[in-house]
């Protein structure tokens, strides 16, 4: 067990070089289980919920092997269960989309419901299912396994309206559809990069899949997909929190190996708060030297704000001048994490989707918790901002999607280290 000790106040300056997108790593991993032949896919990010992703595909049979730390060749042609393995897929929400790629490939999938963040209700599976089922599938949720079976051992073409704007349903029907006989049509799709990026994975392997990155995407079943490579987009949201580190630190980021129209939203509303945003070609230079204004935010799916922001733009908003509004338009709850900014002196009410930020003149170090990854994020952004020193506990939550996430901090001039927390069996601080 660790935990994040931050000596806070200083302006970060610098690079920062961004990882591949983990949102599009979680989906890429499965969908190699539908290629026969050998996949090669780079600039997979080090993260945990990659590296449990890749172990579940080993434990399945497939033979994965390290070309590099961001370089994977899998090859899945020797996977002999549709089975997956419970324990490791309750760690992570994206192992639904084992779902999707042992249905498409074998016509049967038995997997554990998906773990994952959660932000303090049930994160629902019923559109991913809609989906299967109009593709002739049963689905059976029962004792938290998730048991799918196509009729005549292979899934057809349907058309499916998704009731809600859903990136796991898009993706898991997207991974079903390109084996199965016939034509696929979702609408009302989600059309964040990763998606495009999903679909640009298995076009290149030989799938038929056209509108991805506009909200009607169409599928036309191809009998195999063979082997090829292809290197991940980078990481819109990993980006983004560094965007959003400098911005409430202040000094000068320059952010490599980005695509700058994917974070237009984020820049955007950066520039509104008084934030220098520049962007070049493959990166984007962040500069903040006065002070920052109040803005509201709603949050959407793509193209609008990115809820996997909020918890980070939260946080810098709490030191701007003025009341900042926000609203989160995607989960019930995802501002759990407000009390922990409350301990270190800002002031945030919560009601309901709805968040109301006075801006303070600082924050003050203090023992805070990362509650789910982006929050947790959220609360270094917090840490490097405050006076004096801030602990944060829930580490694990922020190592499943931020690469050397204290390497890329210290490089920018950040005082952050991992420390070791005592061995349970003393007067832990839980226990007093
Ligand atoms: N929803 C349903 N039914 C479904 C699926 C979703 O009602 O069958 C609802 C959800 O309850 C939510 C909304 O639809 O209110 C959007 O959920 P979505 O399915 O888009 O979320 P997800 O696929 O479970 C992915 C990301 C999340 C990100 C959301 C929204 C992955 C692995 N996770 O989750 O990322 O917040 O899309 O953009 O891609 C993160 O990276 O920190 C993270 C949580």
């Amino acid at each position: 067990m660790h935990k994040y000790v931050i000596k806070g106040g200083k302006k970060l300056y610098g690079e920062i070089s961004i990882s591949g997108a983990k949102n599009a790593a979680v989906a890429m991993i499965p969908a190699a289980i539908l290629v026969d032949g050998t996949c090669r896919i780079e600039n997979i990010p080090s993260i945990s919920d990659t590296i449990i992703q890749l172990n579940i595909l080993r434990t399945l049979g497939a033979k994965v092997n390290a070309v590099n730390k961001h370089t994977m060749d899998i090859d899945c042609r020797c996977i002999s269960s549709a089975v997956a393995d419970f324990d490791m897929m309750r760690r992570l929400r994206a192992s639904y989309y084992l779902i999707g790629a042992l249905l498409g490939k074998f016509g049967t999938a038995t997997v554990a419901m998906p773990g994952g963040c959660n932000f303090g209700g049930v994160r629902p599976i019923d559109q991913h299912i809609k989906g299967f089922t109009a593709m002739g599938a049963t689905v059976e949720v029962k004792n938290g396994l998730v048991l799918a079976r196509a009729a005549g051992g292979r899934l057809h073409g349907a058309s499916i309206y998704l009731d809600v704007v859903s990136v796991g349903a898009t993706i898991n029907i997207m991974l079903a559809a390109v084996l199965a006989r016939g034509f696929t049509m979702i609408e009302n799709a989600a059309r964040e990069p990763h998606i495009v990026d999903v679909a640009n994975f298995l076009n290149s392997m030989g799938a038929d899949i056209r509108g991805a990155g506009t909200n009607v995407i169409k599928i036309r079943g191809v009998d195999r997909l063979r082997g090829g490579f292809y290197s991940i987009v980078p990481d819109q949201i990993e980006a983004g929190t560094y965007m959003a580190a400098v911005a409430g630190t202040g000094g000068q980021l320059l952010i490599k190996n980005i695509i700058p129209k994917h974070l237009n939203c984020i820049s955007g509303k950066l520039q509104e708060m008084g934030v220098d945003v520049i962007d070049g070609e493959d990166c984007v230079l962040v500069r903040r030297d006065k002070p920052l204004h109040h803005a509201n935010v709603k949050t959407q799916p793509y193209p609008g704000f990115p809820t996997d922001m909020q918890p980070q733009i939260t946080t810098v908003l709490t030191l701007a001048q003025g009341t900042s509004h926000i609203t989160e338009g995607v989960w019930d709850n995802r501002y759990k994490y407000a009390d922990e900014l409350c301990k270190m002196g800002a002031r945030i009410r919560v009601d309901g989707r709805a968040a109301v930020v006075e801006g303070v003149e600082s924050l003050s170090g203090a023992t805070i918790k990362a509650c789910d990854l982006r929050a947790g994020a959220a609360m270094v952004i917090a840490g490097l901002c405050a006076s004096g020193t801030t602990e944060i506990e829930g580490i694990e939550y922020i190592e499943r999607g931020y690469e050397e996430i204290i390497d890329k901090l210290r490089a920018v001039g950040a005082d952050i280290q991992c420390v070791e927390l005592p061995e349970p069996g003393g007067v832990i601080p839980e226990a007093i």
